[in-house]
Formats: C-alpha cells, structure tokens, sequence
C-alpha cells in the first residue's frame, strides 16, 4: 500500500478559456465551474497544499512555471490551446526541476487532428486526458504516490 506524503505542495495551472469552465462548450468541458470543482479536490486531499493560477497569457503561465518550478512538489498544468503551439512553454518546464504533469478535460486525441500534438508531453512526467475534470484528480494522484 502507497502512503500519501504529507505537506505536500502543488500548483495547478489552467491555460486560456479554461477561466471559462461551466460556461464554455459545456458538451465537450462540464457545466462545473474550476473553482466550484477546486473546493472539492482540497477537500479530498485535506493534505496536500494546492495552489492554484490561471491566465490566458502565454507569458504569465511561463512566468508562474519559473516562480514556483523549482521548490513546489509538482505542477498539474493544462495548457489549453497553448498545449499544441507553445515551444516556449515546454522550454519553461524543461528548465524547472518540479515534476510537471500534463492534463486535458477532453480526449484530445478523439478530437481534430491538430489538438493531437503537444508540445509539452515530451518534457512531462506524463499525461491525462479525457477524464472531465477527474483528470486533474487523476493527476494529484499521481503525485502523491511518487
Ligand atoms: C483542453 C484541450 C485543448 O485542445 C483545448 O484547446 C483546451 C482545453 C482540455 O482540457 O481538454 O482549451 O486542454
């Protein structure tokens, strides 16, 4: 059995139009607002810290990802769109030393073909996608049995 560690700090950080969550083609991403599903996931995980950030500014996630990426105990970042065009977001996480985990609401990979690529999978630890927002629980998960 894996114990939880405790104290354990991580970031979640949502890209653009994810501050749009439970309006925002409701088909395809909930009709749950991020921070509504937030008060839930630090309720489940009473013992993690988890802070959270989200811009739609490509520089401001970059800038966060250098802020916290070298002392927090790991990054659950969704990317949104930037996922499949951000070369300068992957060079951000391949500088820090925090685990990074890549994370999608949608099943890109059912999706049209551009939002197959990801810039960022290669220098993740690894990647979830298409579990509604569970994904970033999927993720938190992940983390804490590290
Ligand atoms: C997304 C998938 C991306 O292709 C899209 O641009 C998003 C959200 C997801 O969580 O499913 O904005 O990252």
């Amino acid at each position: 059995m894996l114990s939880i560690k405790a104290n354990m700090n991580v970031l979640i950080i949502n890209g653009p139009n994810l501050n749009l969550l439970g309006k925002r083609e409701r088909s395809i991403y909930g009709d749950r607002s991020f921070e509504d599903y937030l008060a839930d996931l630090r309720k489940i995980y009473a013992n993690v810290d988890i802070s959270y950030f989200q811009s739609n500014i490509e520089g401001e996630l970059i800038n966060k990802i250098h802020e916290c990426g070298y002392q927090i105990d790991g990054i659950i970042l969704n990317a949104g769109a930037y996922t499949h065009t951000s070369l300068a977001i992957s060079d951000a996480i391949a500088a820090v030393t925090s685990p990074v985990i890549e994370v999608h609401i949608s099943n890109v990979f059912k999706r049209e073909s551009i939002r197959h690529h990801s810039f960022v999978s290669p220098v993740c630890m690894g990647s979830i996608a298409g579990f509604g927002l569970d994904s970033y629980r999927l993720a938190i998960e992940a983390l804490v049995k590290k």
